[in-house]
């Protein structure tokens, strides 16, 4: 039985760093057809944890991780989409996991660690964001997912998610699936850098290319992307470590696009080793990148837009989606419960 759950916080459009490091894997899973359920969750509730005073944000965002998901190829006749905060079972569920985790624990959360230093709460960091990893245990174990296609920053939560299983497992009865994390295979995708070079791409720093950009967005975006500062002049030998450019290409190239784009290449290494003799410029480099990324995103862009001319039909999807979900975590909760003997009128 292969159940795989995974989902995102609505706080933005998704990005490519979401689609390499994540979305793609979850497209190719749903068509290989090996999973049994496939749970695709819009988190709003955990979106709202740091983001308690903008609601609108969170609301409009819905329907565009929706749309970006369905504009990849999620297909909701084979995923079900649903918005966490939908599914009150999940909340019953965190308030039972609490009592197995230590505060201690939480406070070495590496991935939370770092959210706590981005955004500055210093002393103030509101409980519900603090606690959010016991949260993404209830979403994972709620439908018994033993999958799940994230990210490498995930990891600490999956982590998390292990330890709460085991525990509730051997403090109660066996009812909990221990999840496995799912990267994806080309170990450059998990962590996509931002178009300036910072460790990751992200909204708040403004470096990303979205999946519903323009071409003519796109375009300028590659152009003004960061390179190697030290190869000023065309005969300068180059960097490709810590070059965008080249981790973008190692993320998305193929030989193929070469065939089709650059043909006096064959595949990635003549490319790189070029570069590092000296003699290619930037802007032939940031071109092939273009003509790759724009071949890969038109197709996603254009099923956007056509997905977004009825918004109706993409809440009722998302309406479904929650009510079948909900259905699965409210068996779960049964189970939980009964193990933990706090049935009393069964
Ligand atoms: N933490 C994830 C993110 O920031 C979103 C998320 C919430 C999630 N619950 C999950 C991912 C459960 C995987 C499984 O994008």
């Amino acid at each position: 039985m292969n159940i795989v759950l995974t989902g995102d916080r609505p706080t933005g459009r998704l990005h490519l760093g979401h689609y390499v490091g994540s979305l793609k894997r979850r497209v190719e899973i749903q068509n290989a057809k090996t999973s049994d359920q496939i749970y695709i969750m819009i988190a709003d509730a955990q979106a709202l944890t740091d983001n308690a005073d903008n609601i609108d944000k969170v609301r409009r965002n819905i329907l565009e991780v929706a749309l970006d998901y369905m504009s990849c190829g999620i297909d909701p006749t084979q995923s079900t989409i649903f918005i966490q905060s939908q599914i009150p079972e999940l909340c019953e569920l965190s308030f039972y996991y609490m009592n197995l985790v230590t505060v201690s624990r939480l406070q070495r959360n590496p991935t939370v660690k770092n959210e706590i230093h981005l955004r500055n709460f210093k002393q103030s960091i509101p409980v519900g964001f603090f606690t959010y990893p016991i949260s993404q245990a209830a979403d994972i174990t709620a439908f018994k997912a033993n999958i799940v296609p994230v990210g490498e920053d995930q990891l600490p939560m999956i982590e998390q998610t292990r330890e709460i299983v085991r525990s509730f497992n051997s403090t109660y009865q066996e009812v909990l699936v221990e999840p496995t994390a799912v990267l994806p295979e080309n170990s450059t995708c998990s962590r996509l850098p931002g178009l300036d070079g910072a460790a990751k791409m992200s909204k708040s720093l403004g470096n990303c290319i979205y999946l519903a950009d323009s071409s003519n967005d796109i375009t300028k975006k590659i152009q003004s992307m960061f390179t190697d500062p030290t190869h000023l002049r065309v005969q300068d030998p180059g960097h490709t470590e810590n070059n965008p450019v080249f981790i973008y290409l190692s993320a998305f190239a193929n030989d193929e696009h070469f065939r089709a784009f650059l043909p006096e290449y064959q595949n990635l290494s003549e490319l790189k080793a070029h570069y590092e003799r000296g003699g290619l410029g930037d802007s032939k480099v940031k071109r092939f990148l273009n003509d790759i990324l724009q071949a890969e995103l038109k197709p996603i862009r254009e099923k956007r837009e056509a997905l977004s001319n009825d918004v109706g039909q993409i809440f009722e999807i998302l309406r479904q989606g929650s009510l079948h979900a909900q259905k699965a975590a409210a068996t779960t909760l049964d189970q939980v419960k009964s193990a933990m003997g706090i049935n009393y009128f069964k």
